[in-house]
């Protein structure tokens, strides 16, 4: 009886009943699309900032997507190498959101500016600038106000779909604080490189270029 046990045994080996399942193989993709720095020349002159000021703020917004980049492809480099469980892959996850806003929101805030028709006065967005702050001007006010206040950071009209609603933003680091589900239809950069060089510490004056030169259009499109 044992010896037709050993033979059963036996058969059920060698028939690969036992066999260890073989482990999926991970597929991982190996070439990567990389971003390409926008340009923004057509700005140079138009807005009542100086050459030298948009042209530094253009180096550094080519700084974020050269870090977007590099972040990306060394984030690759570890999947592939199964340096996953590291405290550096750790360290760039954290930081990719860092270097990837600072890309995304320095060309909507590049877009958002240029020399454009104003705000239609029937369009969509003053409708809901009106129904949600009153007049188009209490919604200047509040915007500005935000942009005033101590520090340096994005000031960013949001469009929260949500709760169908528009909400002025103070925006701290690019990677911090955005409002989950919004959509960013105003972008302004009130970090002191955007404004410095060219009006040292009178932000007011900032602002007052920079509302002479929202591209609406652009803004419209958004919302
Ligand atoms: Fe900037």
């Amino acid at each position: 009886m044992m010896k037709e046990s050993l033979i059963c045994l036996m058969v059920l080996i060698s028939a690969g009943l036992f066999a260890e399942e073989p482990k999926a193989k991970t597929i991982i993709k190996e070439d990567f699309m990389s971003y390409t720095a926008k340009n923004y020349d057509k700005l140079i002159g138009i807005l009542g900032l100086s050459e030298t000021l948009l042209k530094n703020h253009f180096t550094l917004y080519q700084g974020y997507v050269t870090n977007t980049n590099k972040v990306l492809d060394l984030l690759a480099q570890m999947q592939k190498d199964g340096k996953m469980g590291t405290p550096e892959y750790a360290e760039l996850k954290r930081r990719l959101g860092w270097e990837f806003n600072g890309m995304r929101l320095h060309e909507y805030y590049f877009e958002n500016l240029g020399k454009s028709d104003p705000l239609k006065k029937e369009g969509n967005l003053m409708k809901k600038m009106i129904a949600d702050f009153g007049s188009y001007e209490a919604w200047e006010k509040d915007f500005k106000a935000t942009a005033g206040m101590r520090g340096i950071g994005w000031v960013i009209l949001y469009y929260d779909k949500t709760g169908d609603r528009l909400i002025n933003f103070w925006i701290n680091e690019h990677d911090v604080s955005h409002p989950v589900g919004c959509k960013p239809l105003l972008i302004l950069d009130v970090f002191e490189h955007a404004f410095m060089i060219d009006f040292g510490l009178k932000k007011a004056d900032y602002l007052e270029v920079f509302f002479n030169n929202i591209n609406w259009q652009e803004v419209e499109k958004r919302y």
